[in-house]
């Protein structure tokens, strides 16, 4: 079976309209399926899929929803409820940062709702209907910032490690029925999202580059080559290598360093 017989004809990419989502669109149309996107911005999306039909022709179906309303998950499945998804990259996300304690209860919940509530309403409806069908993938973004306590992105952190452990769980529970599921293990990536956040210039930029700093396209790339490989994929070998490594150290030690980083990201 290829690609697009085992988890086309439609592909599902929650977070698409820009950047890392937007590379998994094409990723996916690349290999043959069809895709439907799902983000907040109507005129980024339409330009997604306009590019997604004219590079790779395939048909398009986009869904504009917020996912941090109370039935996201609903509108995002009237929105495909005639389209047969083979595939379902959840890739969005809401990042609350600043001390904890000064963050507002809005900002919290917000971050448990699009990074853990929605994703789990998306995914048991599409694992079922996989299951189903004795075919499918499933992949859900997560971060170098779920591996460990992140000072400053404490609660982000936290929610991207449910969607690592809900991924890895469900690997092994659906991997004898056909359907892929991976947790996806993203390193720093220059999405327009983080180079609007960090505004980073071109010697920021070069820098980061030498960091390990990805661009979307080789890490959405990267995903493809590896789905279906195990529990758990990582966006670069060296990402993999650094958490090897952190395994050695004392606890204290590992969070206190990601702590200097995420609070100079932050500053
Ligand atoms: N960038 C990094 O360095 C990095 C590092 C580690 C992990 N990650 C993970 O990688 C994934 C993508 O990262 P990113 O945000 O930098 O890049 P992105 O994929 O370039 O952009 C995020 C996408 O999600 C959509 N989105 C955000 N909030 C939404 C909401 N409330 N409702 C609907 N759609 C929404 C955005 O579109 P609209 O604005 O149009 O809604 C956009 O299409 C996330 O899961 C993140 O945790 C990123």
């Amino acid at each position: 079976m290829n690609f697009s017989e085992k988890y086309g004809p439609w592909a599902l990419v929650v977070g698409a309209s820009e950047g890392l989502g937007a590379a998994f669109a094409h990723g996916a149309a690349a290999r043959g399926c069809n895709v439907a996107l799902v983000a907040r911005t109507e005129s980024k999306l339409e330009a997604t899929a306009n590019a997604l039909r004219d590079v790779h022709q395939v048909q398009t179906r986009v869904i504009k929803a917020d996912l941090a309303t109370p039935d996201a998950a609903k509108l995002v499945l009237d929105g495909i409820s005639d389209l047969d998804v083979g595939l379902f990259i959840y890739n969005a996300a809401v990042e609350p940062q600043g001390l904890f304690i000064e963050t507002s209860d809005d900002e919290l919940l917000r971050n448990i709702h699009v990074n853990c509530t929605v994703p789990t309403q998306l995914t048991k409806a599409f694992a079922g209907r996989m299951v189903a069908r004795g075919s499918g993938g499933i992949g859900l973004c997560s971060s170098m910032g779920a591996l460990q306590g992140i000072k400053v992105f404490a609660a982000y952190g936290a929610a991207k490690s449910y969607e690592l452990i809900l991924a890895e769980g469900l690997w092994d529970e659906l991997r004898d029925q056909g359907v892929d599921v991976m947790a996806y293990v993203i390193g720093m990536t220059l999405t327009p999202e983080f180079r609007r956040r960090l505004e980073v210039t071109p010697e920021v930029e070069q820098f980061l580059i030498s960091r390990g700093a990805q661009q979307p396209e080789q890490c959405a790339e990267r995903f493809f080559e590896i789905f279906g490989s195990g529990p758990r994929g990582w966006a670069s070998d060296s990402l993999e290598q650094h958490w090897v490594a952190d395994a050695q150290k004392p606890r204290s030690e590992v969070v206190r360093a990601m702590g200097v980083a995420s609070s100079a990201a932050w500053s």
